[in-house]
């Protein structure tokens, strides 16, 4: 089976639609802002539709797929390009910034250097696929835990070559990003095919796999096993499933 669900080719396919079910959290963007500290120049790479771009300092955004760049509204100049060849000068912003990025780049490294050589401080926010075998979702789409694994650098790998360290971004249950773990408590949402659209996960499975995760999950909701299995996730607010904010 071909693993289509990376790079920004993926974006231009299902990208559609993505600015309306990837709305920033609130919460998670206050992490993202104190993580850039003071910068007043911030370059935004992967920056999709603008979501976590702080709305009171100089922003330039980098974004490859036309699809993602037509959905922008906020305003700020964005430039056509990758991580792994930004079109600046050294040390040209005082931050640079990525979410839910880099895991479509084909060269982490080489972009996560790139980001460096043009900003003072990085801050990217990640996946810890190492924290996600507790999660629930991947009782169901097991292939998805192993094909992640292939493409989400270790977060202690992404620490070490920025000379920085991790928080965990945990995920409120009102979660407004409706990226792949923003469901937790919301088990029936993951069988609405518009929402799984803008979960690049989703699109690492073959439709077999798809198929038989949702059967499994939709008769576990109707049966109440997966409440019997999961209810005491409904008294939580937020829950850590492995989003981790590197900066450095
Ligand atoms: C999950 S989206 C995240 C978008 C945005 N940062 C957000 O939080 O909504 C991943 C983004 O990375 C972009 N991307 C893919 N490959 C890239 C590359 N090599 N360099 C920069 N961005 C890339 C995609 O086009 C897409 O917009």
């Amino acid at each position: 089976m071909s693993i289509p669900a990376t790079g920004f080719g993926h974006y231009q396919r299902v990208g559609a639609g993505y600015a309306g079910r990837r709305r920033p959290d609130p919460r998670i963007a206050a992490q993202v802002l104190a993580a850039l500290e003071d910068a007043k120049t911030v370059l935004n790479v992967g920056a999709g539709t603008g979501s976590y771009e702080p709305m009171d300092r100089m922003v330039v955004a980098v974004e490859p797929s036309t699809v993602m760049l037509s959905q922008r509204t906020n305003g700020h100049p964005c430039v056509r390009a990758v991580a792994g060849a930004l079109p600046f000068a050294n040390d040209r912003f005082d931050a640079a910034m990525g979410v839910l990025t880099i895991h479509h780049w084909p060269d982490w490294r080489a972009g996560v250097a790139e980001l460096a050589r043009v900003a003072g401080r990085v801050v990217l926010l990640t996946h810890d696929t190492d924290a996600a075998p507790d999660f629930w979702l991947m009782e169901y789409f097991p292939t998805m835990l192993e094909r992640d694994r292939k493409r989400m650098p270790p977060v202690d790998h992404v620490c070490a070559a920025l000379g920085g360290r991790a928080e965990t971004v945990p995920v409120p249950h009102d979660c407004t990003d409706g990226f792949l773990g923003a469901y937790w408590r919301k088990p029936a949402v993951y069988l609405d095919a518009e929402v799984r659209k803008s979960m690049s996960g989703f699109g690492l499975l073959s439709e077999d796999e798809l198929t038989t995760g949702l059967l499994r999950l939709e008769a576990d909701l109707l049966s109440g096993e997966w409440d019997r299995r999961n209810g005491h996730l409904r008294d939580l607010d937020a829950l850590d499933i492995g989003y981790r904010l590197v900066a450095g």
